[in-house]
């Protein structure tokens, strides 16, 4: 694969425009017609931000990319991003490292089985171009639904932030700021007092992505946009303590203009139809 993984991105003008996809949980049978069809979700929601007046510099896909761990549904995601020919990168989710073993049952009494995440799903990876840097965090616990920043991901951050003052970007697929609704923030990344405490001195810092969620949502935090984004194929509703999902919401991605400036645009579309 000639773009991937990425490892720098240049454009021609004052930004870079980076498309956010997140949680396409893709899963077998492909064409499963008693549920949403996560396949055709992802691809219509990929040929729709391709379509739209916005130049494409970089596709981040930031975890769940399957619901099932299976070899082949990796083969498909890389292949189609691998045809868009723009660069891209992919991280791990939960559930690209955690299966969940009985579906039939209640989900607490599900029993958890602990995966090896796809090779080529990165870690710990950077990306530049000549005004931005942008961090890619592997949040993922195997055989856990909740994410972790262990104090080495979090020291590597800071260390990272610490070499290069460009603004900065970081992407991971747990929340890092909890979402007011008490069941999805039980699987919020854990030690992140400890993310705060070192990212708070970094002003250059500047903002924040995640998956997860299935949600739209941003929050300021010591001067870091914080952005969460919804699922290219199920939604989260948001603001309730107990899980539902959000049927009125749909499939989604977001767009940030990454300007050389230093200054954030973000915003997120919605599935035409
Ligand atoms: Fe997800
Ligand atoms: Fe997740």
């Amino acid at each position: 694969m000639q773009n991937y993984p990425v490892h720098f991105i240049s454009t021609p003008d004052e930004q870079v425009n980076v498309l956010q996809i997140t949680d396409l949980h893709l899963s077998e049978p492909i064409h499963d017609k008693t549920q949403p069809c996560c396949h055709d979700r992802f691809a219509a929601v990929l040929a729709q931000a391709l379509a739209e007046p916005v130049r494409c510099d970089l596709i981040l896909v930031t975890g769940d990319l399957v619901s099932k761990v299976k070899t082949h549904l990796y083969d498909h995601v890389f292949d189609v991003l691998s045809a868009t020919g723009i660069p891209f990168a992919c991280i791990a989710g939960n559930h690209d490292v955690t299966e969940e073993k009985d579906a039939t049952v209640p989900f607490h009494a599900r029993e958890l089985l602990a995966k090896e995440a796809d090779e080529r799903l990165l870690s710990r990876h950077v990306i530049h171009s000549e005004y931005w840097q942008i961090l890619l965090m592997d949040s993922s616990v195997p055989g856990e639904i909740f994410g972790a920043l262990s104090t080495m991901d979090v020291d590597w951050l800071d260390a990272q932030l610490q070499t290069c003052q460009k603004p900065t970007l970081i992407a991971l697929h747990h929340h890092v700021i909890a979402m007011q609704s008490a069941w999805i923030d039980v699987h919020i990344a854990r030690n992140t007092d400890y993310f705060w405490q070192k990212m708070r001195k970094h002003t250059h810092l500047q903002a924040i992505i995640s998956g997860h969620t299935h949600q739209e949502k941003v929050y300021t935090r010591d001067g870091v946009q914080v952005y969460s984004t919804p699922s290219t194929c199920y939604q989260f509703k948001p603001l309730v303590d107990d899980f539902a999902y959000d049927e009125d919401a749909r499939p989604g991605y977001r767009w940030l203009q990454l300007a050389n400036n230093g200054q954030v645009a973000s915003w997120v579309k919605r599935l035409d139809t």
